[in-house]
């Protein structure tokens, strides 16, 4: 079936799942009235309601009533609660497309009955459609299955198909928390900015600006991002001087430190009890320092 045939229940529908809903219409993939929405609280329902023309219930079953495709947009700590609501009334061959974080394939198929379904890892700039969505799938999930999944994430931005599940608490540690490493470094050169004595007007813009740039220049670039850190260190230079500094901080193995916190932490949420990911340990050396 088509995306255009499918009937789409969104379950609990906060930040993430309106930016699905309001991806998918903006660019035409599906019609308003092929959604339905749950959410607990009625001025939230009525905000989604006339904002997107789209059918907003309060009872998790009866949005996923006769849906095609659901797809499980809640916090993690109320996923069992969903999972009780929803139990035994989805068809079996629907699509069940989760974007909870820690949430494995096989807990939501055995808890929900159904099969097929997609796991997905966005991030937050799937706000304005500019994210990027790591997904994969359950065997079952048929060629149709895999094309509805992969329109619906295009209403968030780009996206990455991966075979084996792992692949997911990795792109958690690197893609979906990556916006938060990004934000923060871009936070100290505006800082510095300020403590150079720039106005922090200016000082952010001329961060953020030379943030966009670098990325698009890099994205239209097929040279390895150190050629493109050489271009601009002349010998004895003040990028020289202030590359110096960053290597003295440490900076990219406290960088590479921090994503395998988080890549740990979100093995440890998901499935405690694994002691080996791929074959490779959870700590990085015996004698890293644990959290
Ligand atoms: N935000 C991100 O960048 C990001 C990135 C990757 C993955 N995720 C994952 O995406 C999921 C959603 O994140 P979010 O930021 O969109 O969260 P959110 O804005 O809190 O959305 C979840 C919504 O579910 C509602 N809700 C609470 N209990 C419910 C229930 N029993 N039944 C139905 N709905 C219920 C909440 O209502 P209230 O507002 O009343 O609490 C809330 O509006 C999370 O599992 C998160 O791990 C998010």
């Amino acid at each position: 079936m088509a995306l255009r045939e499918a009937k789409l229940a969104f379950i609990g529908c906060g930040t993430m799942g309106e930016a699905m809903v309001r991806g998918l219409l903006h660019e035409n993939l599906v019609d308003p009235e092929q959604i339905v929405v749950s959410h607990p609280r009625p001025e939230r329902r009525e905000e989604l309601g006339q904002r997107w023309g789209v059918e907003a219930r309060a009872d998790n079953a009866a949005a996923a009533n006769g849906a095609s495709v659901v797809v499980l947009t809640v916090k993690p700590q109320v996923l069992d609660e969903v999972f009780a609501d929803l139990a035994g009334g989805l068809a079996p061959d629907a699509l069940v497309m989760s974007i909870v974080a820690g949430a494995r394939m096989a807990r939501i198929a055995a808890a929900l009955g159904t099969p097929a379904v997609v796991r997905v890892m966005p991030n937050t700039p799937a706000q304005i459609g500019r994210g990027i969505s790591v997904w994969a799938a359950t065997p079952v999930v048929t060629d149709t299955g895999r094309e509805q999944a992969r329109t619906i994430l295009s209403a968030l931005g780009q996206d990455e198909y991966v075979t084996h599940e792992n692949e997911l608490d990795m792109a958690t540690a690197l893609s979906g928390t990556g916006p938060a490493y990004v934000f923060l470094f871009m936070e100290a050169l505006v800082d510095a900015g300020v403590h150079l004595g720039f106005s922090r007007r200016v000082a952010s813009r001329l961060v953020l600006e030379t943030l966009r740039g670098s990325v698009e220049y890099a994205a239209s670039a097929p040279e390895h991002l150190a050629r493109l850190r050489n271009q601009v260190t002349s010998p004895g230079g003040t990028t020289a001087s202030a590359h110096y500094q960053l290597e003295k901080g440490r900076l990219r193995t406290v960088l590479s430190d921090a994503v395998w916190a988080a890549y740990r932490r979100c093995v440890q949420l998901g499935e405690a009890e694994a002691p080996e990911r791929n074959g490779r340990p959870l700590s990085r050396t015996s004698s890293e320092p644990q959290e």
